[in-house]
Protein backbone atom coordinates (compact mmCIF):
# COMPACT_ATOMS: atom_id res chain seq x y z
CA UNK A 1 0.00 0.00 0.00
CA UNK A 2 1.57 3.65 -0.66
CA UNK A 3 2.21 6.34 1.83
CA UNK A 4 -0.32 8.41 0.39
CA UNK A 5 -3.37 5.52 0.78
CA UNK A 6 -2.28 4.32 3.98
CA UNK A 7 -2.41 7.69 5.34
CA UNK A 8 -6.21 8.11 3.40
CA UNK A 9 -7.08 4.34 5.65
CA UNK A 10 -6.02 5.75 8.96
CA UNK A 11 -8.04 9.06 8.09
CA UNK A 12 -11.13 7.03 7.22
CA UNK A 13 -11.83 6.95 11.46
CA UNK A 14 -10.84 10.00 12.12
CA UNK A 15 -12.30 12.10 9.17
CA UNK A 16 -15.16 10.18 8.21
CA UNK A 17 -15.67 8.81 11.87
CA UNK A 18 -18.79 10.89 12.47
CA UNK A 19 -20.59 10.18 8.66
CA UNK A 20 -19.81 6.28 9.11
CA UNK A 21 -21.21 6.66 13.17
CA UNK A 22 -24.44 8.34 11.35
CA UNK A 23 -24.98 5.46 8.86
CA UNK A 24 -24.22 2.85 11.47
CA UNK A 25 -26.51 4.34 14.02
CA UNK A 26 -29.42 4.41 11.10
CA UNK A 27 -28.29 0.73 10.21
CA UNK A 28 -28.66 -0.48 14.38
CA UNK A 29 -31.87 1.52 14.48
CA UNK A 30 -33.26 -0.62 11.13
CA UNK A 31 -31.71 -4.10 11.81
CA UNK A 32 -31.42 -4.24 15.85
CA UNK A 33 -28.23 -5.01 14.52
CA UNK A 34 -24.62 -3.45 13.77
CA UNK A 35 -22.62 -3.27 10.86
CA UNK A 36 -19.63 -5.52 10.17
CA UNK A 37 -17.80 -3.41 7.46
CA UNK A 38 -17.94 0.45 6.11
CA UNK A 39 -16.59 1.91 2.79
CA UNK A 40 -16.03 5.03 1.59
CA UNK A 41 -16.01 6.18 -2.12
CA UNK A 42 -15.65 9.69 -3.54
CA UNK A 43 -17.08 11.06 -6.50
CA UNK A 44 -14.61 12.41 -9.33
CA UNK A 45 -14.40 15.23 -11.32
CA UNK A 46 -12.22 15.14 -14.85
CA UNK A 47 -9.53 17.68 -15.56
CA UNK A 48 -9.15 16.91 -18.77
CA UNK A 49 -9.78 13.55 -20.79
CA UNK A 50 -13.39 13.46 -22.04
CA UNK A 51 -15.10 10.96 -24.02
CA UNK A 52 -11.97 8.94 -24.66
CA UNK A 53 -11.68 6.04 -22.17
CA UNK A 54 -14.29 4.11 -24.40
CA UNK A 55 -11.80 4.38 -26.85
CA UNK A 56 -9.10 3.07 -25.44
CA UNK A 57 -7.33 6.20 -24.70
CA UNK A 58 -5.96 9.17 -21.92
CA UNK A 59 -7.89 10.65 -18.84
CA UNK A 60 -6.77 12.84 -15.62
CA UNK A 61 -9.42 12.89 -13.38
CA UNK A 62 -9.40 13.38 -9.56
CA UNK A 63 -11.21 12.47 -6.93
CA UNK A 64 -13.43 14.96 -4.76
CA UNK A 65 -14.06 15.90 -1.41
CA UNK A 66 -17.79 14.13 -1.78
CA UNK A 67 -18.12 10.29 -1.16
CA UNK A 68 -20.80 7.95 -0.56
CA UNK A 69 -20.53 5.72 2.61
CA UNK A 70 -21.96 2.23 3.04
CA UNK A 71 -22.39 0.43 5.86
CA UNK A 72 -23.21 -3.14 5.74
CA UNK A 73 -23.74 -6.78 7.33
CA UNK A 74 -23.67 -9.93 6.21
CA UNK A 75 -27.04 -12.23 5.96
CA UNK A 76 -27.18 -16.13 6.16
CA UNK A 77 -29.44 -15.97 2.90
CA UNK A 78 -29.33 -14.88 -0.37
CA UNK A 79 -31.06 -11.14 -0.12
CA UNK A 80 -29.79 -8.25 -0.13
CA UNK A 81 -31.82 -5.08 1.67
CA UNK A 82 -30.56 -1.47 0.70
CA UNK A 83 -31.49 2.01 2.53
CA UNK A 84 -30.22 5.14 0.89
CA UNK A 85 -30.32 7.40 3.42
CA UNK A 86 -30.24 10.73 1.47
CA UNK A 87 -33.60 9.11 -0.45
CA UNK A 88 -35.24 7.95 2.45
CA UNK A 89 -35.62 4.77 0.28
CA UNK A 90 -35.31 0.78 0.87
CA UNK A 91 -34.67 -1.45 -2.27
CA UNK A 92 -33.70 -5.16 -2.02
CA UNK A 93 -33.63 -8.42 -4.58
CA UNK A 94 -32.58 -11.69 -4.16
CA UNK A 95 -29.18 -12.83 -5.74
CA UNK A 96 -30.77 -15.36 -7.58
CA UNK A 97 -33.03 -13.45 -9.59
CA UNK A 98 -31.21 -10.08 -10.48
CA UNK A 99 -33.29 -8.15 -12.91
CA UNK A 100 -33.08 -4.21 -13.93
CA UNK A 101 -35.40 -1.92 -11.68
CA UNK A 102 -34.40 1.30 -13.17
CA UNK A 103 -33.35 2.58 -9.63
CA UNK A 104 -30.08 2.95 -8.02
CA UNK A 105 -30.45 -0.41 -6.54
CA UNK A 106 -29.15 -1.37 -9.98
CA UNK A 107 -25.66 -0.29 -9.44
CA UNK A 108 -26.01 -3.19 -6.47
CA UNK A 109 -27.20 -5.55 -8.38
CA UNK A 110 -24.92 -4.71 -11.13
CA UNK A 111 -22.32 -5.60 -8.32
CA UNK A 112 -23.60 -9.10 -7.70
CA UNK A 113 -23.54 -9.97 -10.89
CA UNK A 114 -20.26 -8.80 -11.75
CA UNK A 115 -18.46 -10.61 -8.29
CA UNK A 116 -20.91 -13.89 -9.38
CA UNK A 117 -19.72 -14.05 -13.49
CA UNK A 118 -16.15 -14.16 -11.42
CA UNK A 119 -17.80 -17.62 -9.44
CA UNK A 120 -18.02 -15.75 -6.12
CA UNK A 121 -20.45 -17.56 -4.09
CA UNK A 122 -22.06 -14.02 -2.43
CA UNK A 123 -23.70 -13.72 0.93
CA UNK A 124 -26.66 -11.73 0.86
CA UNK A 125 -26.23 -8.21 2.94
CA UNK A 126 -27.82 -5.59 4.45
CA UNK A 127 -26.44 -2.24 3.87
CA UNK A 128 -27.34 1.53 4.84
CA UNK A 129 -26.10 4.25 1.97
CA UNK A 130 -25.24 7.63 2.84
CA UNK A 131 -24.16 9.45 -0.01
CA UNK A 132 -23.06 13.50 -0.38
CA UNK A 133 -22.30 12.91 -4.42
CA UNK A 134 -24.21 15.02 -6.07
CA UNK A 135 -26.80 12.93 -8.86
CA UNK A 136 -26.98 13.65 -11.62
CA UNK A 137 -24.67 16.09 -11.96
CA UNK A 138 -21.96 14.02 -13.90
CA UNK A 139 -19.66 13.61 -10.60
CA UNK A 140 -19.78 9.97 -10.78
CA UNK A 141 -22.36 9.44 -8.09
CA UNK A 142 -23.14 5.98 -10.01
CA UNK A 143 -19.48 5.15 -10.21
CA UNK A 144 -19.08 5.95 -6.17
CA UNK A 145 -21.97 3.66 -5.06
CA UNK A 146 -20.78 0.82 -7.29
CA UNK A 147 -17.22 0.84 -5.66
CA UNK A 148 -18.32 1.32 -2.08
CA UNK A 149 -20.74 -1.43 -2.60
CA UNK A 150 -18.32 -3.67 -4.05
CA UNK A 151 -15.68 -3.06 -1.15
CA UNK A 152 -17.96 -3.57 1.38
CA UNK A 153 -19.45 -6.67 -0.36
CA UNK A 154 -16.30 -8.50 -0.39
CA UNK A 155 -15.50 -7.25 3.14
CA UNK A 156 -18.69 -9.03 4.28
CA UNK A 157 -18.05 -12.28 2.42
CA UNK A 158 -15.10 -12.90 4.82
CA UNK A 159 -11.99 -14.37 1.81
CA UNK A 160 -10.00 -11.06 1.72
CA UNK A 161 -11.30 -7.49 1.23
CA UNK A 162 -10.33 -7.10 -2.43
CA UNK A 163 -8.04 -4.46 -4.20
CA UNK A 164 -9.08 -0.68 -5.13
CA UNK A 165 -8.38 -1.70 -8.44
CA UNK A 166 -10.96 -5.18 -8.41
CA UNK A 167 -13.55 -3.00 -6.57
CA UNK A 168 -13.25 -0.32 -9.31
CA UNK A 169 -13.09 -3.66 -12.60
CA UNK A 170 -15.85 -5.18 -10.80
CA UNK A 171 -17.76 -1.68 -10.76
CA UNK A 172 -17.65 -1.06 -14.09
CA UNK A 173 -18.24 -4.31 -15.19
CA UNK A 174 -21.52 -4.13 -12.97
CA UNK A 175 -22.43 -0.61 -14.63
CA UNK A 176 -21.52 -1.73 -18.52
CA UNK A 177 -22.92 -5.00 -18.46
CA UNK A 178 -25.76 -4.98 -16.28
CA UNK A 179 -27.16 -1.67 -16.23
CA UNK A 180 -26.49 -1.43 -19.57
CA UNK A 181 -24.58 2.09 -19.41
CA UNK A 182 -21.61 1.52 -22.61
CA UNK A 183 -19.16 3.66 -20.27
CA UNK A 184 -15.55 3.39 -19.80
CA UNK A 185 -13.27 2.74 -16.79
CA UNK A 186 -12.93 6.45 -15.98
CA UNK A 187 -15.11 7.18 -12.81
CA UNK A 188 -14.77 3.74 -11.41
CA UNK A 189 -11.24 3.68 -11.59
CA UNK A 190 -11.24 7.43 -10.68
CA UNK A 191 -13.45 6.61 -7.02
CA UNK A 192 -10.95 3.73 -6.51
CA UNK A 193 -7.67 4.17 -7.37
CA UNK A 194 -6.99 8.11 -6.61
CA UNK A 195 -4.16 9.68 -4.23
CA UNK A 196 -4.59 12.36 -1.97
CA UNK A 197 -3.81 15.70 -3.40
CA UNK A 198 -3.19 14.41 -6.85
CA UNK A 199 -4.76 13.76 -9.87
CA UNK A 200 -4.92 10.53 -11.59
CA UNK A 201 -3.41 9.79 -15.35
CA UNK A 202 -5.13 6.41 -16.53
CA UNK A 203 -4.58 4.95 -19.95
CA UNK A 204 -7.43 2.87 -20.38
CA UNK A 205 -6.26 0.18 -22.88
CA UNK A 206 -3.03 -0.32 -20.42
CA UNK A 207 -5.24 0.14 -16.97
CA UNK A 208 -1.94 1.66 -15.62
CA UNK A 209 -2.61 4.87 -13.42
CA UNK A 210 -0.20 6.91 -12.78
CA UNK A 211 -0.82 10.01 -9.62
CA UNK A 212 -0.14 13.21 -10.93
CA UNK A 213 0.68 16.58 -8.51
CA UNK A 214 0.48 20.28 -9.30
CA UNK A 215 4.23 21.45 -9.22
CA UNK A 216 3.62 24.18 -5.98
CA UNK A 217 0.79 25.44 -5.15
CA UNK A 218 -2.25 23.56 -6.07
CA UNK A 219 -4.83 25.78 -7.52
CA UNK A 220 -8.24 25.28 -5.96
CA UNK A 221 -10.93 23.59 -7.82
CA UNK A 222 -14.58 24.69 -8.01
CA UNK A 223 -17.37 22.75 -9.64
CA UNK A 224 -20.11 24.30 -11.19
CA UNK A 225 -23.32 22.39 -11.32
CA UNK A 226 -25.47 24.05 -13.99
CA UNK A 227 -28.86 22.55 -12.63
CA UNK A 228 -29.52 20.88 -16.24
CA UNK A 229 -29.44 16.99 -14.97
CA UNK A 230 -28.94 13.85 -16.67
CA UNK A 231 -29.21 10.51 -16.61
CA UNK A 232 -26.52 8.35 -18.22
CA UNK A 233 -28.54 5.19 -18.12
CA UNK A 234 -31.27 7.12 -20.34
CA UNK A 235 -28.96 9.03 -22.17
CA UNK A 236 -29.22 7.97 -26.06
CA UNK A 237 -27.11 10.30 -26.47
CA UNK A 238 -23.69 9.00 -24.58
CA UNK A 239 -24.96 6.00 -26.49
CA UNK A 240 -24.96 7.34 -29.48
CA UNK A 241 -21.26 9.07 -29.61
CA UNK A 242 -19.53 5.57 -28.12
CA UNK A 243 -21.24 4.52 -31.63
CA UNK A 244 -19.94 6.87 -33.66
CA UNK A 245 -16.72 5.90 -32.38
CA UNK A 246 -17.18 2.45 -33.53
CA UNK A 247 -18.36 3.54 -36.53
CA UNK A 248 -15.42 5.43 -37.24
CA UNK A 249 -13.13 3.02 -36.52
CA UNK A 250 -14.77 0.51 -38.70
CA UNK A 251 -14.54 2.86 -41.48
CA UNK A 252 -10.88 3.31 -40.88
CA UNK A 253 -9.63 -0.21 -40.73
CA UNK A 254 -11.69 -0.90 -44.12
CA UNK A 255 -10.06 2.00 -45.51
CA UNK A 256 -6.84 0.34 -44.35
CA UNK A 257 -4.46 3.25 -44.71
CA UNK A 258 -2.75 3.18 -41.62
CA UNK A 259 -0.33 -0.04 -40.72
CA UNK A 260 -0.77 -2.69 -38.35
CA UNK A 261 0.58 0.21 -35.28
CA UNK A 262 -2.87 1.64 -35.01
CA UNK A 263 -4.81 -0.80 -33.48
CA UNK A 264 -7.55 1.79 -32.47
CA UNK A 265 -8.16 5.14 -32.14
CA UNK A 266 -6.35 5.78 -29.31
CA UNK A 267 -3.21 5.34 -32.03
CA UNK A 268 -4.05 7.54 -34.07
CA UNK A 269 -1.78 11.49 -33.50
CA UNK A 270 -2.83 14.91 -34.69
CA UNK A 271 -0.42 14.58 -37.98
CA UNK A 272 -2.53 11.81 -38.47
CA UNK A 273 -6.11 13.61 -38.61
CA UNK A 274 -5.75 14.72 -42.62
CA UNK A 275 -5.54 11.57 -43.91
CA UNK A 276 -8.81 11.04 -42.62
CA UNK A 277 -10.77 14.39 -44.02
CA UNK A 278 -12.97 12.77 -46.69
CA UNK A 279 -12.39 8.95 -45.53
CA UNK A 280 -15.47 9.76 -42.94
CA UNK A 281 -18.54 11.53 -42.86
CA UNK A 282 -18.18 15.02 -41.65
CA UNK A 283 -19.34 14.27 -37.98
CA UNK A 284 -17.93 10.99 -37.58
CA UNK A 285 -14.58 12.89 -38.77
CA UNK A 286 -15.27 16.12 -36.48
CA UNK A 287 -15.91 13.41 -33.24
CA UNK A 288 -12.46 11.05 -34.15
CA UNK A 289 -10.97 14.83 -33.80
CA UNK A 290 -11.86 15.28 -30.95
CA UNK A 291 -10.52 11.77 -29.73
CA UNK A 292 -7.12 12.32 -30.94
CA UNK A 293 -6.50 16.28 -30.19
CA UNK A 294 -7.90 15.33 -26.77
CA UNK A 295 -5.60 12.52 -26.05
CA UNK A 296 -2.72 14.75 -27.10
CA UNK A 297 -4.55 17.50 -24.13
CA UNK A 298 -3.90 14.85 -21.49
CA UNK A 299 -0.07 14.88 -22.42
CA UNK A 300 -0.01 18.39 -22.46
CA UNK A 301 -1.72 19.03 -19.28
CA UNK A 302 0.31 16.48 -17.39
CA UNK A 303 3.33 18.68 -18.44
CA UNK A 304 1.86 22.20 -17.38
CA UNK A 305 1.10 20.74 -14.11
CA UNK A 306 4.64 19.39 -13.58
CA UNK A 307 5.95 22.72 -14.79
CA UNK A 308 4.02 24.84 -12.88
CA UNK A 309 2.43 26.09 -16.16
CA UNK A 310 -0.94 27.58 -15.14
CA UNK A 311 -1.39 29.69 -18.58
CA UNK A 312 -0.68 26.66 -20.57
CA UNK A 313 -3.42 24.59 -18.48
CA UNK A 314 -5.73 27.14 -19.09
CA UNK A 315 -5.29 26.97 -22.79
CA UNK A 316 -5.49 23.42 -22.95
CA UNK A 317 -8.59 23.69 -20.72
CA UNK A 318 -9.70 25.76 -23.15
CA UNK A 319 -9.28 24.27 -26.29
CA UNK A 320 -11.28 21.16 -25.08
CA UNK A 321 -14.04 22.88 -24.05
CA UNK A 322 -14.11 24.69 -27.54
CA UNK A 323 -13.68 20.32 -28.90
CA UNK A 324 -15.99 18.97 -26.48
CA UNK A 325 -19.03 22.02 -28.36
CA UNK A 326 -18.05 21.89 -31.88
CA UNK A 327 -16.29 18.92 -32.49
CA UNK A 328 -17.95 15.67 -30.14
CA UNK A 329 -21.42 18.24 -29.39
CA UNK A 330 -22.05 17.27 -25.92
CA UNK A 331 -22.10 20.88 -24.37
CA UNK A 332 -25.41 22.86 -23.75
CA UNK A 333 -25.44 26.15 -23.79
CA UNK A 334 -25.70 26.57 -19.92
CA UNK A 335 -22.14 24.62 -19.82
CA UNK A 336 -20.74 27.12 -22.47
CA UNK A 337 -21.63 30.04 -20.79
CA UNK A 338 -20.19 28.74 -17.22
CA UNK A 339 -16.92 28.43 -19.11
CA UNK A 340 -16.89 31.96 -20.81
CA UNK A 341 -18.07 34.01 -17.73
CA UNK A 342 -15.58 32.27 -15.95
CA UNK A 343 -12.54 32.36 -17.85
CA UNK A 344 -13.22 36.49 -17.73
CA UNK A 345 -12.55 36.78 -14.27
CA UNK A 346 -9.71 37.78 -12.41
CA UNK A 347 -8.17 34.85 -10.80
CA UNK A 348 -9.21 32.12 -12.98
CA UNK A 349 -6.98 29.67 -14.78
CA UNK A 350 -9.13 27.32 -16.92
CA UNK A 351 -12.77 26.39 -17.28
CA UNK A 352 -14.13 23.34 -19.13
CA UNK A 353 -17.16 20.92 -19.25
CA UNK A 354 -16.35 17.54 -16.93
CA UNK A 355 -18.18 14.23 -17.42
CA UNK A 356 -20.12 13.32 -20.56
CA UNK A 357 -21.58 16.67 -21.24
CA UNK A 358 -25.05 17.24 -22.36
CA UNK A 359 -25.89 18.97 -18.68
CA UNK A 360 -24.00 18.42 -15.21
CA UNK A 361 -21.47 20.12 -14.25
CA UNK A 362 -17.56 22.33 -15.12
CA UNK A 363 -14.88 22.36 -13.48
CA UNK A 364 -12.82 25.75 -13.02
CA UNK A 365 -8.75 25.79 -11.66
CA UNK A 366 -8.63 29.22 -9.87
CA UNK A 367 -5.87 31.03 -7.89
CA UNK A 368 -6.32 29.95 -4.35
CA UNK A 369 -6.37 33.85 -3.59
CA UNK A 370 -8.82 34.10 -5.96
CA UNK A 371 -11.71 32.06 -4.76
CA UNK A 372 -13.45 35.04 -2.82
CA UNK A 373 -14.56 37.00 -5.33
CA UNK A 374 -14.55 34.03 -8.39
CA UNK A 375 -17.39 32.47 -6.65
CA UNK A 376 -20.03 35.50 -6.48
CA UNK A 377 -19.20 36.78 -10.02
CA UNK A 378 -19.78 33.35 -11.83
CA UNK A 379 -22.95 32.99 -9.77
CA UNK A 380 -24.27 36.40 -10.66
CA UNK A 381 -23.28 36.66 -13.98
CA UNK A 382 -24.98 33.41 -14.98
CA UNK A 383 -27.76 33.86 -12.82
CA UNK A 384 -28.64 37.35 -15.09
CA UNK A 385 -28.86 35.11 -18.53
CA UNK A 386 -30.12 31.52 -16.75
CA UNK A 387 -32.99 30.75 -14.30
CA UNK A 388 -32.19 27.73 -12.88
CA UNK A 389 -30.33 27.65 -9.83
CA UNK A 390 -26.58 27.73 -10.07
CA UNK A 391 -24.44 25.20 -7.32
CA UNK A 392 -20.86 26.08 -6.73
CA UNK A 393 -19.04 23.46 -5.26
CA UNK A 394 -15.57 24.25 -3.87
CA UNK A 395 -13.65 21.16 -3.59
CA UNK A 396 -10.01 19.77 -2.05
CA UNK A 397 -8.42 16.90 -4.92
CA UNK A 398 -9.13 13.69 -2.32
CA UNK A 399 -7.85 9.92 -1.88
CA UNK A 400 -9.24 6.69 -3.83
CA UNK A 401 -12.14 4.53 -1.81
CA UNK A 402 -10.86 2.50 1.49
CA UNK A 403 -12.89 -0.25 3.33
CA UNK A 404 -12.71 -1.46 6.82
CA UNK A 405 -14.30 -3.59 9.42
CA UNK A 406 -15.80 -1.91 12.15
C1 LIG B 1 -19.26 9.43 -18.15
C2 LIG B 1 -18.85 7.97 -18.31
C3 LIG B 1 -17.31 7.87 -18.39
C4 LIG B 1 -16.75 8.81 -19.45
C5 LIG B 1 -17.31 10.21 -19.29
C6 LIG B 1 -16.90 11.13 -20.41
O1 LIG B 1 -18.82 9.93 -16.93
O2 LIG B 1 -19.30 7.21 -17.22
O3 LIG B 1 -16.95 6.53 -18.63
O4 LIG B 1 -16.99 8.31 -20.73
O5 LIG B 1 -18.72 10.20 -19.22
O6 LIG B 1 -15.54 11.38 -20.35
Amino acid sequence: MSPAREVEQAGLRSSRGVEIAAAAAEFRHRTGLSPEVAACAPGRVNLIGEHTDYTEGLVLPCAIDHKTIVVARKRSDRRVIAHALDLNERAEFVLDDLRPQASWIDYLQGVGFALGEQGVDLPGIELTVSSEVPQGAGLSSSAALGVAVCAAWLACWGEGRGTPRRWAEIAHRGESHFVGVGCGILDQFASALSEPGHALRIDCRSREVQPVAFAGETPALLIAHSGVTRALAADGAYHERVQECTEAWAAIQRANVFGSGVRGLRDLVVDDLPALEGLLAPALNRRVRHIVTENHRVVQFCEAMRAQDWASLGSVMAQGQVSLRDDYEVSVPELDALCEIADGLPGVIGSRLTGAGFGGCTVHLVEPGNRETVAPALQAAFQRRFEHPLRLIWTGIGGGAVCETL
